[in-house]
């Protein structure tokens, strides 16, 4: 573990990153951290199938814990998925290793109204149990975030059944009925508002939404159908905590995806980091966005490109991550370096908001 070039906590690091305060290093974290380019994940997960693990809190616990121990982030995400939720809104669902399959998706009106919006410690009384344990073990100066699907993201899973590219059936069903779809969007945001509270209550220092789908709409359609239902979550949050949203291939949508309301921006690697502080102001931290693919390439690479991204913002509201979940295969030792490297990163002055030493992305 890299040594803390800094006398403030993690959590401290982290949450003054969230809010665009001064802070003496980057704090560095990776979606999808805990999993299975981690050996001891994969000794876990080899006893137990994925949602057994989810929903069992000493392991979700021991899985959180993971990458904390053996890379030194600066976050700790919880261990569990976004597709929990669907499940507690009724769905049955399947997630082992060919990845989600809901087998009775919502297609109807009816589906719609038949899904419920759940008591979070009740139908999810794992998760906040995990939560709350995760909290302790993680003591007082590391950060633990919580995360949901945003609206949309769970939509496609919930209407398609399995994630595919293209997302023909979802697409259908918003274009033929849109007052319907709107519905369901709708029901979801009021169920994750409960979800993330309840998270919120267990401890956690900060929420990430998940939009890994949204890139798949036009501006016009994102604008109109899902930038509402992601408002409706963040301003019934109020400023509890910071809140994250990370949108996936989504330049396109940048002019809207700035209004939502979020206190923190995460974007893919296809996202300019400075031309996106230039739109959202500097108000609006920014997460994000080595491509994960780079962590397969030559350390030498992995440094630069980590140096280049942790340099762009010149320290000021960033939190350095990938630009989506890790790779399975990553090498452990080359998700070491990526967090060392950012946690290293030096700039001029030594405190955000200054030029950075170090040679911006053109
Ligand atoms: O970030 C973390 O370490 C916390 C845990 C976490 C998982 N999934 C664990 C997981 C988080 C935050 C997620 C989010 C998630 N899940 C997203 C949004 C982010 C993204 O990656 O786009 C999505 C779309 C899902 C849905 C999902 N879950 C898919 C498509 C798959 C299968 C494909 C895959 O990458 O494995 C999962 C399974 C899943 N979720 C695994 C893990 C560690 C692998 C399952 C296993 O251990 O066998």
């Amino acid at each position: 573990m890299s040594e803390l070039a800094t006398s403030i906590s993690r959590k401290e690091l982290f949450l003054r990153a969230a809010r665009c305060q001064p802070v003496p290093r980057l704090p560095v974290w990776m979606m999808r951290q805990a999993g299975r380019y981690l050996p001891e994940y994969r000794e876990i997960r080899a006893k137990h199938g994925f949602l057994v693990v989810c929903k069992t809190p000493d392991l979700a616990v021991e899985v959180s814990m993971q990458p904390f121990r053996r890379l030194g982030v600066d976050a700790i995400i919880i261990f569990s998925d976004i597709l929990i939720p669907a499940e507690a809104m009724g769905l049955r669902l399947e997630l082992e290793d060919k990845g989600p399959n809901l087998p009775e998706p919502v297609r109807s009106e009816a589906d719609v109204k038949k899904l419920r919006i759940f008591d979070p410690e009740v139908e999810t009384d794992f998760l906040m149990e995990a939560l709350r344990r995760t909290v302790k073990q993680a003591g007082p100066d590391v950060p633990v975030l919580g995360f949901a699907a945003s609206p949309w993201t769970l939509a496609c899973y919930m209407v398609e059944g399995k994630a595919k590219e293209g997302f023909a059936t979802v697409k259908d069903f918003l274009y033929r009925e849109p007052r319907v779809f709107r519905e369901l969007l709708h029901k979801i945001a009021q169920a994750t508002i409960l979800y993330l509270q309840g998270q919120i209550a267990a401890g956690v220092s900060a929420v990430q939404l998940f939009d890994t789908w949204c890139g798949e709409l036009d501006l016009q359609d994102y604008t109109e159908f899902v930038v509402p239902a992601v408002q409706e979550i963040i301003s019934a949050l109020g400023k509890a905590v910071p809140v994250i949203y990370y949108t996936k291939a989504s330049h396109h949508l940048l002019p809207s995806i700035v209004r939502t309301g979020a206190d923190v921006l995460s974007v893919d690697w296809r996202v300019s980091l400075s031309e996106l502080r230039a739109l959202a102001g500097p108000r609006v931290a920014i997460q994000g966005n080595l491509d994960p693919a780079i962590l397969f390439a030559p350390q030498e690479k992995i440094r630069s490109s980590t140096l280049q991204i942790a340099s762009e913002l010149g320290g000021h509201g960033h939190i350095l991550n990938l630009g989506h979940g890790i790779l399975l295969h990553t090498p452990v030792e080359n998700a070491q370096l990526f967090i060392e490297t950012g946690q290293g990163a030096k700039f001029s002055s030594g405190v955000s908001g200054s030029q950075a030493a170090l040679p911006t992305r053109a």
